[in-house]
Parts: C-alpha cells; sequence; structure tokens
C-alpha cells in the first residue's frame, strides 16, 4: 500500500493500492513509444475506459519508429485520449475527473521526447485535480497486464518479450521482483522485427513474420538456438544465421525474391526457433523455484506459437497466464494497474523521465 501526499497543494495523505479499503480509479497515460494511450482502471483489475492512439502507418512509411515524429504525434493526439477516456468512464461506470483516486504515467524506459509528452500530461492532471501522482516503470506496467480481468497473484514465473527487453522475472510479491535472466544482445522483438525487415516484410515485422509462420513449415531448415548461461538468452546469432539462409537460398533459386512458400517456412522454422528457446528456459526458471504459475507480458506476448506452446503448460499442471492482445503491446491500462498493485512505484511529482533502465 502506498500512501501519497495530495500533490503541491495538500498535505493530505491518500491510501492508494489493495488494502486502501475503498474503491481505487486510477488513469493511467503511457506514451513511451509509438502508442498513445490514456485508461481508468477501478482496483488494478477492472477497465472502465481505455484508448490507445497507434501510429503504425505514420512509421510504416519509415520502416521503424522515427522518435521526433512519435513525439509530435503524441502531442497532437494526447488530449483526444484523454478526453475520450474520461467520455468512456462517464458512460460506462459514471466516473467524473473528480472520483479520480490518482493519476498515474509512464517514466521510462521508452523514447525521452515521447514520455516527456505523457508524462507531463499526467502530471498536469494530478496538478489540476489535486490528486496524488504516481510515475510507473513501462516494464512493470507490462507484467501488471495480466492482473487486469484476472485473479492473478503473485508469486510466479514471469516472461517479459517486448520490443526492447527478454527477461526472466521471479516475481516474489506485488512489489519485489528479481530478473534471473536476460538477453546479452538483442531483445525477441527486435529479432521478430530485424528478421522480418531482411525478409522483405512491411513494418511493424514482428506480427506479420508470425501469421506467415503458422502458414510454414516449422522443420524446413534448422537454425541454431544459442548456447548461453543460466537463464539469459542470445538472438542475434540467431538473426545472422537467418540472414545466412536467405543468401543461400537467393542465390540457389537464382531470383532477389524468394517464393511466398520458402518465405513462411523460414518464418515457421524461425519463430520454432525462438518460441522453443524461451519456453525451456521459463519452465526450468519455474520448476527450480518450485512455482506452479507461469505469466507472459510484453509485445511479443501476443505471438502465436509462444502463446500455444506457453498455454500447452496447462496440461503439465501448470497454471497459465497472457493478456489478451490488447494488454500485451503498449497500453495504459497496464499502467494504471501497476500505479495500483505496485508499491515499487515513483511518487514523486518532480521525477523525471529515463531512457533505460538504470
Ligand atoms: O511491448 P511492445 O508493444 O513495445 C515495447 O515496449 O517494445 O512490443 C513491441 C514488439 C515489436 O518488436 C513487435 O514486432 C513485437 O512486439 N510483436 C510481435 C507480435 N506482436 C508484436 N512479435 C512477434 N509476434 C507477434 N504476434
Ligand atoms: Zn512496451
Amino acid at each position: 500500500m502506498k500512501n501519497l501526499k495530495n500533490t503541491l497543494f495538500s498535505h493530505k495523505e491518500i491510501e492508494i493500492g489493495p488494502e486502501s479499503g475503498y474503491d481505487n480509479y486510477i488513469m493511467a497515460i503511457e506514451s513511451s513509444c509509438d502508442e498513445t494511450a490514456c485508461a481508468i482502471v477501478k482496483n488494478g483489475r477492472e477497465v472502465i475506459a481505455n484508448v490507445v492512439a497507434s501510429q503504425i502507418k505514420t512509421h510504416a512509411q519509415f520502416g521503424g519508429v522515427i522518435p521526433e515524429i512519435a513525439a509530435r504525434e503524441h502531442l497532437d493526439s494526447i488530449n483526444i485520449v484523454i478526453d475520450e477516456a474520461f467520455k468512456q468512464a462517464k458512460d460506462n461506470a459514471n466516473i467524473e475527473p473528480h472520483n479520480i483516486t490518482a493519476f498515474a504515467g509512464t517514466v521510462g524506459p521508452g523514447l525521452v521526447g515521447c514520455l516527456l509528452v505523457g508524462l507531463n500530461a499526467a502530471k498536469t492532471l494530478a496538478l489540476v485535480y489535486d490528486k496524488p501522482f504516481i510515475g510507473v516503470n513501462h516494464l512493470n506496467a507490462h507484467l501488471c497486464g495480466n492482473y487486469i480481468d484476472t485473479e492473478l497473484k503473485p508469486p510466479f514465473m514471469a516472461l517479459l518479450v517486448s520490443g526492447g527487453h527478454t527477461q526472466i522475472i521471479d516475481v516474489k510479491s506485488y512489489s519485489e521482483q528479481q530478473i534471473i535472466g536476460e538477453t546479452i544482445d538483442d531483445a525477441v522483438g527486435e529479432a521478430y522485427d530485424k528478421v522480418a525487415r531482411l525478409i522483405g516484410l512491411p513494418y511493424p515485422g514482428g506480427p506479420k513474420l508470425d501469421k506467415l509462420a503458422q502458414i510454414g513449415n516449422p522443420k524446413a531448415y534448422h537454425l541454431p538456438q544459442a548456447k548461453v548461461d543460466g537463464f539469459n538468452f542470445s538472438f542475434s546469432g540467431l538473426k545472422t544465421a537467418v540472414l545466412r539462409l536467405v543468401k543461400d537460398l537467393k542465390r540457389e533459386y537464382n531470383t532477389e525474391e524468394l517464393p511466398e512458400n520458402i518465405v513462411n517456412d523460414i518464418c515457421a522454422s524461425f519463430q520454432e526457433c525462438v518460441s522453443s528457446t524461451l519456453l525451456k528456459k521459463l519452465k526450468k526458471a519455474a520448476d527450480e523455484n518450485n512455482y506452479k504459475q507461469i505469466v507472459i507480458a510484453g509485445g511479443v506476448a501476443a505471438n502465436s506459437e509462444i502463446r500455444k506452446k506457453i498455454f500447452n503448460l496447462e496440461n503439465d499442471g501448470y497454471k497459465v497466464f497472457a493478456p489478451p492482445m490488447k494488454y500485451c503491446t503498449d497500453n495504459a491500462a497496464m499502467v494504471a494497474s501497476c500505479a495500483y498493485f505496485n508499491t515499487n512505484t515513483f511518487d514523486d511529482i518532480n521525477v523525471e523521465v529515463f531512457s533505460r533502465v538504470k
């Protein structure tokens, strides 16, 4: 439970969290990359407003996110998503701005210019409505996407897979977490996007590669699984192996544009290699800690094969949690949930954005 001061204007303390003894309505803003999002969540689990403005179309023409353009788009969208979230809260639950218990915003990691837009909006709302402000770590927030609409409680073993991170996290309690393994080079999402680009798929590559993989043969090509100590991962060698395979196949078929079925088989073989590597280590981490609850989070948790493999563990007696697609990729509902459950947050309204994990 957090005891938070009422912003700058008053010094009354407000209790926030599961033990506060009253309903908490937290409005959160997320703008760490290319989604401008605002949500209002009741008691960390019940979403009463959820708005996401995606910039995918803008960045697709450049083949990736351009930070300066992303920050400007956040500026264009921020007031619209906040207004829409307030409207949904009124329509869905008769909640008005003065009923909000606290305002939260993503502090980092992310693109600094983008984070500044959302964080300053969240701080401003806290000041205007004289409510506490809560700063949230984006990675913690991804894990909390699993608390929405579920009864999940720690402890559990979590796999966090996003565009920037690949971590196995021992979640001991709502606020106590230990990273027990991570990638030593590329993140899984990054590997997906890079491989997608080198086989000629448009941005955003990850979901497109996943789609093609589902119709390809996962055994068509043998790709190497990097041997890395403990619970750490490495994906850059795999990316290079795909690059070499693509070059060889282009030479063999004497074409710059590989036939569709070959592309599908490359995607399926890559996806099989990534998903089996991730799942093997995640299961081992859970077993070594005697955890029967397993959780995945982050944008890559939307991946069909990773979901299939992780849910297969239910046959072995594990309880598996994976957020629905809309709470896998960046959203603000997970940020609001994190502000409620995770005492490991920033409660100083002067907190500054950060680009990398400190
Ligand atoms: O968590 P997220 O929305 O943003 C970050 O915090 O990084 O994750 C975005 C990443 C991108 O690399 C995207 O390609 C990947 O998640 N992604 C997927 C799928 N959906 C999103 N990767 C593989 N399969 C998917 N279905
Ligand atoms: Zn994210």
